[in-house]
């Protein structure tokens, strides 16, 4: 199926491996665009890539691999991808983990803080000049209702002193919105476009990280949960729907503008939590 707005278009999809994100790189392809997926693994990522091949011999992908736990690998896969690419059309973040534990990265940062907002931060700040390159680039990310239950400690960020799995989850799901918020307000008077989403509550494996109790309430209760399918309604209708061109700064669930919390509409969280990203990471962003 070819959506003459979508056709060929350069979409670079994270997490393209299960879930969301891979049904979300299947269902763009369908649609004509040239999918970037992000994998961590090879295997993981190949399986994906084979899987949308066989369903859509007419698409056209491309597979980058990278681990998103470090700023060098984050570095590395923008260096490879504006080897490659001119431009990029759509960025999608949507990879994310949940972890029971608080778990460090080599860098030192926790896990589910680097991956599910650092990670978002790096790498759109390091293909912004591919986003600038294109006509009316779209940035779309993957966030949570679970951030409703997130709270901005700027003295314990990264939960040294209290750390609980879902909370630190809901945390960086609620800087997902903050970042969005935060890079719509730079990217006024531009093409590029910033939004977020929460997907539904969709039977992936993100739980697998969690306690085995936790987890098998998950798998327990998986039966009543929508598929990945229907997870990517959301991603894909910011990616490419003509209804949303020219909307920035916005929430959306089932593909409809939302509201979020009152700590995400919080201007002064946004600029501390873009300042602290910046200063953490060591990366200037330019917009
Ligand atoms: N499922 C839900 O009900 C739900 C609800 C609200 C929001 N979300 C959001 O939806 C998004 C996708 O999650 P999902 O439910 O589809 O879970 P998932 O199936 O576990 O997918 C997560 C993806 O992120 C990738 N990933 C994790 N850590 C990574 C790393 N260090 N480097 C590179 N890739 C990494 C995973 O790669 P591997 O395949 O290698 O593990 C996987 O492809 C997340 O942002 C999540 O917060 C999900």
């Amino acid at each position: 199926m070819m959506n003459s707005g979508t056709n060929r278009k350069v979409m670079l999809v994270t997490g393209a491996s299960s879930g969301i994100g891979e049904a979300t790189a299947t269902r763009l392809a369908a649609l004509g665009a040239h999918v970037v997926m992000v994998s961590r693994t090879d295997e993981r990522g190949n399986r994906a890539r084979q899987k949308i091949h066989r369903a859509h011999p007419e698409a056209s992908t491309d597979l980058l691999i990278a681990d998103l736990a470090t700023t060098a690998a984050i570095r590395s896969l923008a260096g490879e991808f504006n080897a490659k690419y001119g431009h990029l059309d759509v960025l999608i973040n949507n990879a994310a983990v949940m972890t029971s534990t608080r778990r460090k990265t080599s860098e030192g940062f926790e896990l589910q803080f680097f991956v599910n907002h650092l990670a978002y931060f790096l790498l759109t700040g390091q293909l912004m000049a591919a986003l600038k390159r294109a006509p009316a680039a779209r940035i779309v990310n993957v966030s949570s209702t679970a951030h409703s239950r997130g709270e901005i400690d700027f003295n314990d960020l990264q939960m040294e002193r209290h750390y609980r799995a879902y909370d630190a989850y809901a945390n960086t799901k609620l800087m997902n919105i903050l970042f969005t918020y935060e890079l719509a307000h730079r990217l006024a008077g531009t093409r590029m476009t910033s939004n977020c989403l929460h997907p539904g509550v969709i039977r992936t494996g993100l739980m697998r990280g969690v306690s085995p109790v936790l987890h098998t309430l998950w798998q327990s209760l998986g039966k009543f949960f929508k598929q990945p399918e229907e997870g990517a309604e959301t991603p894909v209708y910011l990616a490419t729907s003509p209804e949303v061109e020219g909307v920035s700064g916005k929430y959306f669930r089932y593909c409809r503008e939302f509201g979020t919390s009152r700590a995400s509409n919080d201007r002064d969280l946004q600029r501390r939590l873009w300042e602290e990203s910046e200063r953490l990471t060591g990366y200037r962003f330019d917009v």
